[in-house]
């Protein structure tokens, strides 16, 4: 006898560009993607704006009639329908939407990062606990099926000890000059920047290849705590508004010697030119070969190199390949939805953390983050820095 899938009923807390490729993503038929144990619903969406722009939100994504659309975020994360919020607001308001949606008692999902700092986090996940709710930042890259086919081989040992990793996220197409002030990426009330914009996807990557992958101690045990790296780093911001556009960081994991460069900008591209792709944005260098990936958040292809290693006599277990895995993404989606099917999952079985994207790990993120922040000198207002809850000027 088959079970019926684990419904997942879904509360779209903002209405901008991600919760519009998210919320599609989440009407795709999870069967597409051969996972038939699960089953996503929009119960509604909200808009600080107005109801109306809430439900033009929803006619635009073509969700079933039976969502309702809500005009404050307050109304949304009272809604009893509602099982999970996906918070899709500017970074600098995550803290305070998260915050009302763990606190009036639903699990949720933030788009990353989580919060403007590691203090935020750290708060985030202890009222998590203590409300017993599932909290997870939305770094759907992590959750690629090709991602995860690289942390495998990282950690079976492939690749041979990790030496070094290389990773860039960078682009302007779509950022303004740095003279239009109010823009999301370029406005420090909006915790603008390329750190935690794009920067995190960089960071990702060095985090995959060099500190996900760390071997922990069987739970019997006592965990091993998974080993932090040094941090230091170089920052060029822009003059008139004091955030970051180009930012380049440097990973030391002093027990293994490992480097990671996690750069990122919003002055150049990784690939500037689309007719001329480049297939190593991300370069993960092991003692057996070198594994590349062609694209920062949204992977498609990875390519090993394996090392002419006749003289250390230790031959890489791989030959030259390109593997592509989902060019074309399962229901014509944009590859969103295998971050929620894990929300859903994790929800089923009890869990209040991923192990895929654990807050442990977010929060060593967010603290690599903070550190950088420090050495480049990039300050954003106090309000959006703080603890305090609830805080004037975020729609609450
Ligand atoms: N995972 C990814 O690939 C990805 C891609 C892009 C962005 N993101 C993340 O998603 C978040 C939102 O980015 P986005 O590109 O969707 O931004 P966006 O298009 O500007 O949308 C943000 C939405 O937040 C709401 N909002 C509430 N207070 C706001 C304020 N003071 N200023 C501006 N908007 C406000 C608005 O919706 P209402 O008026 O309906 O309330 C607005 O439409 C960011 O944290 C970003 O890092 C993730």
């Amino acid at each position: 006898m088959t079970s019926l899938p684990f419904t997942l009923r879904w509360g779209i807390l903002a209405t901008g560009g991600i919760a519009t490729t998210f919320t599609k993503d989440l009407l795709i038929d999870p069967e597409t993607r051969s996972a038939g144990d699960i089953r996503h619903v929009i119960a509604a969406a909200a808009s600080s704006t107005s109801a109306s722009r809430a439900r033009d939100f929803l006619s635009s994504v073509n969700a079933p009639s039976s969502s309702k659309a809500y005009g404050s975020y307050k109304e949304l994360v009272q809604d009893k329908d509602v099982d999970i919020v996906y918070v899709a607001t500017p970074h600098s308001h995550h803290y305070q939407h998260t915050r009302l949606a763990l606190e009036a008692g639903k699990h949720v999902l933030v788009e990353k990062p989580i919060t403007v700092n590691a203090q935020q986090c750290a708060k985030l996940r202890q009222l998590a606990q203590e409300k017993n709710k599932f909290l997870m930042e939305a770094v759907w890259t992590r959750f690629f099926p090709l991602s995860r086919e690289i942390c495998n081989l990282i950690q079976n040992g492939s690749l041979g000890n990790i030496v070094r990793v290389y990773a860039d996220f960078s682009f302007w197409n779509d950022v303004p000059t740095e003279f239009d002030t109010q823009h999301r990426m370029i406005n420090p009330e909006l915790a603008g920047g390329a750190l935690l914009d794009l920067g995190i996807y960089s960071l990702t990557w060095v985090f995959m290849a060099l500190y996900h992958t760390q071997q922990q101690q069987e739970p019997a045990t006592a965990v091993k705590k998974r080993e932090e790296p040094v941090v230091s780093s170089a920052v060029t911001k822009y003059e008139t508004t004091g955030v970051d556009q180009t930012t380049t960081v440097l990973l030391h994991f002093p027990s293994t010697g490992a480097h990671g460069v996690a750069s990122t900008s919003i002055q150049v591209a990784t690939t500037p030119n689309p007719a001329h792709a480049s297939p190593d944005a991300i370069r993960i260098q092991g003692t057996l070969g070198d594994l590349t990936v062609n694209y920062a958040p949204r992977p498609r292809t990875y390519t090993l190199i394996p090392a002419g290693n006749e003289k250390r006599g230790q031959p890489a277990p791989f030959a030259y390949q390109v593997v592509t895995k989902h060019e074309d993404i399962p229901g014509g989606g944009h590859g969103m939805f295998w971050e929620a099917d894990e929300c859903a999952r994790c929800i089923r079985d009890g869990k209040l953390e991923s192990g895929v994207c654990g807050l442990e790990e977010t929060e060593v993120v967010m603290r690599v983050m903070d550190q950088v922040r420090r050495q480049g000198g990039v300050v954003y207002p106090e309000g959006i820095e703080s603890l305090e809850f609830p805080l004037g000027g975020f729609g609450l």
